[in-house]
């Protein structure tokens, strides 16, 4: 990982040392028009590299169908690595493709844990796939240097999960300037998925102390300029270039039931991931704060942001959860999810999704179906 000022210009010096010569570009039509994608292809051409296409099809939530054609435009451009510029969905859909670039198959079939082809070996390494670099243009998801990619599949109306080693990039690049054209409101809701990243890896069920770490650090930085980089912009690099940092030191794949209520939202009603966890956040953290371990967990959390960190453990986690809903509430981010678009009908298909997603086994406080309806109760 690269962070820093005026990184955009060595991307090809820095992707060749990781066996890319033909690059294939992903990004969206949204960043390729603020001339972002130029400057990157200039930096890939500068280190002696060759673009072999760009691909700007990706939409915001992205899909399988949307993978399976960017393998294909890739193979049909002759290229042998990814370069991906973009947000999430642009990150995780070039991790993807290059998994069906390498491999072949559908995207479709490619959900699971630990699940991508192996060596035969009998070591059960995992087939490493195309080199991929990212370049990510929010400050959230942390894919850039995550094992871990999701995306919608449209017929089974899900949020398709896929975590395996060869998913690493091999390549990210923190430059502010890539979150130049970020406006406001994308910079809200993606940090706010970084700052949960932050929390439920620090209270999930396998959390562990380089994590701790991570997390904690992530928080002091999010504290300390998350409101900066959503207020003044563009202009203010410092605040824009420290949440970068903040969004990859905070990246987890054990996560808990803000994400497993979360991840149905999206699929169900299109209600974007940061956002999502956004609304989810606080209520989570009050059922959690019930058991008395997290509670104490909690605590941790509320020294950084200088909240009560003494008393009883309901008080400890009332405290967080009314500072994180306040923080997205001055940020401009809906609070409630029938805000977010979500009918009260449609809970019980959430609650359902919620259930049998994978983050559920990970959230420090058993949570069922009952838990689950009245969380999206209290959050609709
Ligand atoms: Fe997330």
């Amino acid at each position: 990982m690269l962070a820093g000022r005026d990184l955009l210009g060595s991307t090809g010096f820095e992707f060749l040392k990781e066996g890319a010569h033909r690059v294939f570009v992903v990004t969206d039509e949204v960043v390729r028009a603020t001339g972002l994608v130029q400057r990157v292809e200039a930096g890939v051409a500068d280190g002696g590299l060759a673009v072999a296409g760009v691909f700007d099809e990706v939409p915001q939530d992205s899909s399988t169908h949307v993978v399976d054609r960017c393998a294909m435009a890739a193979e049909e451009a002759g290229a042998d690595s990814f370069l991906a510029v973009g947000g999430g969905s642009v990150m995780d859909t070039a991790k993807l493709a290059g998994v069906i670039f390498t491999h072949g198959g559908a995207a479709a079939e490619q959900e699971g844990f630990l699940l991508m082809p192996r060596r035969d070996d009998g070591m059960g390494r995992p087939l490493e796939i195309a080199p991929l670099a990212c370049i990510p243009t929010t400050a959230g998801t942390g894919s850039e240097v995550s094992m871990a990619a999701v995306v919608k599949d449209p017929e089974r109306k899900v949020k398709l999960e896929v975590v395996d080693f060869p998913l690493f990039p091999r390549l990210a690049i923190l430059d502010p300037e890539s979150t130049r054209t970020l406006p406001p409101r994308m910079a809200a809701a993606t940090g706010m998925d970084a700052m949960t990243h932050a929390i439920e890896g620090y209270t999930c069920t396998d959390w562990s102390p380089p994590q701790d770490a991570r997390s904690l650090e992530a928080l002091r930085l999010m504290r300390d300029y998350f409101e900066r980089a959503v207020e003044g912009g563009p202009a203010d690099e410092e605040a824009r270039g420290n949440m970068l940092i903040a969004a990859s030191l905070a990246i987890t794949i054990n996560l808990g039931a803000v994400h497993a209520m979360s991840h149905p939202a999206g699929a169900h009603f299109g209600v974007p991931h940061g956002v999502a966890n956004s609304i989810h956040l606080p209520h989570v953290i009050r059922f959690n704060a019930e058991d008395p371990e997290t509670a104490d967990r909690y605590r941790d959390l509320n020294e950084v942001f200088g909240l009560a960190a003494g008393g009883p453990g309901r008080e400890v986690g009332e405290a967080l959860a009314a500072h994180v809903g306040e923080l997205a509430g001055r940020l401009g981010l809906p609070t409630r999810l029938s805000e977010a678009g979500v009918p009260e009908e449609g809970l019980p298909a959430l609650v359902e999704g919620a259930v049998g997603d994978g983050a559920t086994l990970l959230n420090p406080r058993e949570a069922g179906e009952d838990d689950y309806a009245a969380l999206y109760e209290r959050a609709l």
